[in-house]
């Protein structure tokens, strides 16, 4: 996977002498400190990090600990006072004027909360602004504009005017606007932060529906944590112009860096945030064409499980417990194949363990495989229940370091 986007050592200070507010920052200083001593305001402080093309970036933190000023610096809305920032390898800070108006026009559009409709213009002719802007053809950002429309489900809104639509709609025109330019990186600021609950939660996942389909690289913003969980490949939290964690919503939730995270998640749903992945344990399994009841049983026994899968030529065929084994030994003759059921659940890595509860009610463990239908682990309904009891406030030991990259970590969960 390649970088979309590189940001190494940024900082932000709005006031007169930044060197003079970062070296104190720098020297251990807190922002109100420097605030006190200096008059000036540290927006954001030595942010590292990186975007994979295609991949949701949501940075999420408190009013006022710098995720506005981050992702304004991304676009060069504001210049950053330090530190560098590389989208697909060039230079934006040294980027100029042409170069500027070039990377804003066909590679990274903001969306603002607001998204300041013109009154007086059709919805039509709002979602073909920015396109009239870049200098591009009526005809063809007419086109433009209709199918932009169209991905947010409002082509029949064409030639209404803002006025006439509801908040949602209205952020559907403002998320249309910025889809018809159809940039590679979409900065969002907040954009649903105005919208009732319910619609809330409806435009998060039509964003997830579109992005299926559309794969752009996305900077999200959020104060909300439920949001940035949804949304998220990768949440950073923010906190006074820092990041203090980086990692997938498993790693914020399941090992919160410090207590300010820790203070988030506690009353996050962990059935919603973990995977079956993250609670799957090694493919322990039988062979229909090798093992009969007997060994069957002395493996059970070795491993000390209740019940274990069964392969016939590496495939799942089911499942075998103590109590299907029972009724078939000390009969002549037979074999794995009369203790099986065939009905084992089964389950995907990626299935959220509230969807899993259904599978889990047989008390039998899930089966997990992958796309191609191969078995890679099972997961108990003890160790889905053990995961959901524990407590969502535990930071991580101090020294233990933040996991970068989910897949590989996501077992090692231990509270
Ligand atoms: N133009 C400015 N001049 C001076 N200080 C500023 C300016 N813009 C932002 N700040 C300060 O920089 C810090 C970060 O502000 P920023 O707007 O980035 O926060 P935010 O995380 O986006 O907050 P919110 O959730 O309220 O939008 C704050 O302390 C703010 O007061
Ligand atoms: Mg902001």
């Amino acid at each position: 996977m390649t970088d979309k986007i590189v940001a190494e050592n940024l900082s932000k200070v709005f006031g007169d002498d930044p060197d003079e507010a970062l070296e104190l920052i720098r020297s251990g200083k807190t922002k109100d400190e420097v605030l006190a001593q200096t008059g000036q305001t540290i927006g954001v402080h030595s942010v590292d990090f990186s975007v994979a093309e295609g991949e949701v970036f949501v940075v999420m933190g408190l009013s006022g600990s710098g995720k506005s000023t981050l992702v304004r610096m991304l676009n060069r809305l504001i210049d950053a006072s330090d530190g560098a920032i590389y989208l697909d390898g060039e230079d934006v800070c040294t980027a100029n004027a042409a170069a500027l108006r070039r990377l804003r026009l066909e590679k990274i559009t903001m969306v603002f909360q607001h998204f300041a409709l013109f009154p007086h213009k059709t919805v039509l002719e709002n979602v073909e602004y920015g396109l009239k802007i870049a200098g591009v053809a009526p005809d063809e950002r007419r086109d433009r504009a209709r199918a932009a429309l169209d991905k947010v489900g409002l082509s029949a809104w064409g030639d209404s005017r803002p006025a006439a639509l509801s908040g949602g709609m209205q952020q559907r025109v403002g998320l249309a606007r910025g889809l018809a330019v159809d940039p590679e990186i979409l900065l969002m600021d907040e954009p649903f932060s105005a919208l009732d609950p319910l619609i809330r939660r409806d435009m998060q996942n039509e964003l997830l529906a579109l992005q299926r389909e559309l794969k752009k690289t996305i900077v999200f913003i959020t104060h909300d944590l439920d949001e940035a969980l949804t949304l998220g490949d990768r949440i950073a939290i923010m906190k006074e112009g820092r990041f203090v964690q980086v990692g997938t919503a498993e790693e914020i939730v399941g090992n919160p860096a410090d207590d300010y995270v820790a203070a988030f998640t506690q009353d996050i749903d962990r059935a919603r945030v973990f995977d079956a992945q993250s609670v799957m344990d090694v493919p322990e399994a039988l062979d229909l064409d090798h093992d009969d009841p007997s060994t069957a049983r002395r493996r059970l026994d070795d491993l000390r499980r209740d019940s274990l899968h069964v392969l016939a030529k590496g495939e799942l065929a089911g499942i075998v417990t103590r109590r299907s084994l029972a009724q078939v030994e000390g009969r002549r003759g037979a074999s794995l194949g009369d203790a099986l059921q065939h009905e084992a659940p089964t389950a995907r890595p990626d299935t959220r363990l509230s969807s899993l509860y259904g599978a889990c009610r047989s008390g039998l463990p899930v089966a997990i495989t992958d796309d191609s239908g191969e078995f890679i682990g099972v997961v108990t309904p003890e160790a889905v229940f053990d995961l959901l009891a524990q407590d969502n406030t535990t930071p991580r030991a101090p020294g233990t370091p933040a996991d970068e990259h989910s897949a590989d970590a996501a077992p090692a969960l231990s509270a």
